[in-house]
């Protein structure tokens, strides 16, 4: 077998993303929305007559004015690509030259040292507090080049204060990056501010509320000067012309966002309520999931769920999340079968 010495030095440890066996379970492990399609995409994708042989428009400019229209901006704030993943690799690779500190918060999303060390970048972990909010000084401090921090984070759920927010954009020497993949769930947006800071990147996407994560679509908001750097380092037609009309479709039909925001809204709490009565301390989220903290063995819970047809995401061997599984919030009905089903593991198990 070849030896990973024939890797680039920076890649050598890394390991393949999350791919579990999948049948038929119930998915409660990703953050996807539960309420099925986005349906103004998969009427697009049923009607449209594109013509594959030509390639997509160069920087996906019909997407752009779209989301212009939706936020008052410019389409030339607008970056779109593959994902918000893709997003987050091209702003590592225009910002980072080799060796750069990129600020990634513990705990938060997985992939963002895979993102920094990929380009290059040396991954400098800053620690949340206790109730999983920004450590402002220790970020500042750090003299990094690029700071990553998802608001609401993942997996904690939380969403960081809106003051530590503005505070780092006006006292961080580097490029503070602001994921908000769950930002339709949230209260407040950092989008509106692009202007306002030449520091400030938004990450979004259309996997989340927008019930779209089959079509890999994900878009970036900046400043004039800031989105023009980093569309001239993307890769050119990075996002399908299929994807973006069905993005172009979804924007225009806000009503899906805000059923999926309110039924968020009226079943977090009563799934917290419910992962309480069975033992869980579940975090307060401003997302569409939960972390709790299992009343079992996570190494148990999670496999013995699966069994019962209903996947969830385990985070328990991870610092920071010790013993924590993550769920997304269903609709009535699925919490249902969810807890249900960890009902008879707890049975079992306890
Ligand atoms: C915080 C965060 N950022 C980015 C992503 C990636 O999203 P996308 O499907 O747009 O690549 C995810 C997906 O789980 C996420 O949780």
């Amino acid at each position: 077998m070849a030896s990973r010495a024939v890797m680039r030095s920076t890649t050598r440890d890394f390991k393949k993303y999350y791919n579990p066996e999948v049948g038929n379970e119930l998915r409660m492990d990703t953050n996807t929305n539960v309420l099925g399609s986005n349906p103004a995409a998969e009427r697009y994708l049923r009607e449209q007559t594109e013509d594959i042989n030509g390639y997509p428009n160069t920087y996906s400019d019909g997407l752009r004015d779209a989301l212009a229209s939706l936020y008052g901006l410019e389409r030339e704030n607008f970056v779109a690509g593959s994902g918000s993943d893709e997003m987050l690799d091209v702003a590592f690779k225009t910002f980072t030259e080799w060796g750069d500190g990129c600020v990634v918060p513990v705990p938060s999303y997985t992939l963002y040292e895979y993102f920094v060390s990929m380009n290059g970048g040396t991954p400098v972990e800053s620690e949340l507090s206790e109730d999983f909010q920004l450590d402002v000084d220790d970020i500042i401090r750090s003299g990094a080049k690029v700071a990553v921090v998802p608001s609401p984070n993942n997996p904690t759920g939380n969403s960081f204060r809106q003051k530590d927010l503005e505070d780092l954009l006006c006292r961080f020497d580097g490029i503070l990056v602001i994921d908000e993949a769950y930002g339709e769930y949230a209260d407040s947006t950092m989008i509106s501010k692009v202007d306002e800071f030449d520091n400030l990147i938004v990450l979004r996407t259309f996997s989340k509320a927008y019930a779209m994560a089959g079509l890999r679509i994900g878009y970036a908001a900046a400043s004039l000067d800031l989105a023009d750097m980093m569309n001239s380092v993307k890769i050119p037609y990075s996002l399908n012309k299929i994807s973006e009309g069905a993005a172009i479709a979804a924007v225009n039909d806000q009503g899906f966002i805000e059923e999926s925001r309110r039924m968020v809204a009226k079943e977090r709490p009563k799934l917290a309520s419910d992962l309480r009565r069975l033992g869980f301390e579940p975090y307060p989220s401003d997302a569409n999931f939960i972390l709790a903290v299992s009343p079992i063995d996570h190494s148990v819970l999670v496999p013995e769920l699966k069994k019962r047809g209903v996947m969830i995401r385990d985070f328990g061997g991870k610092r920071r999340t010790e013993n924590c599984v993550r769920m997304t919030v269903g609709t009535s009905d699925l919490n249902k079968i969810m807890t249900d089903g960890i009902s008879e593991v707890l049975e079992a198990y306890r």
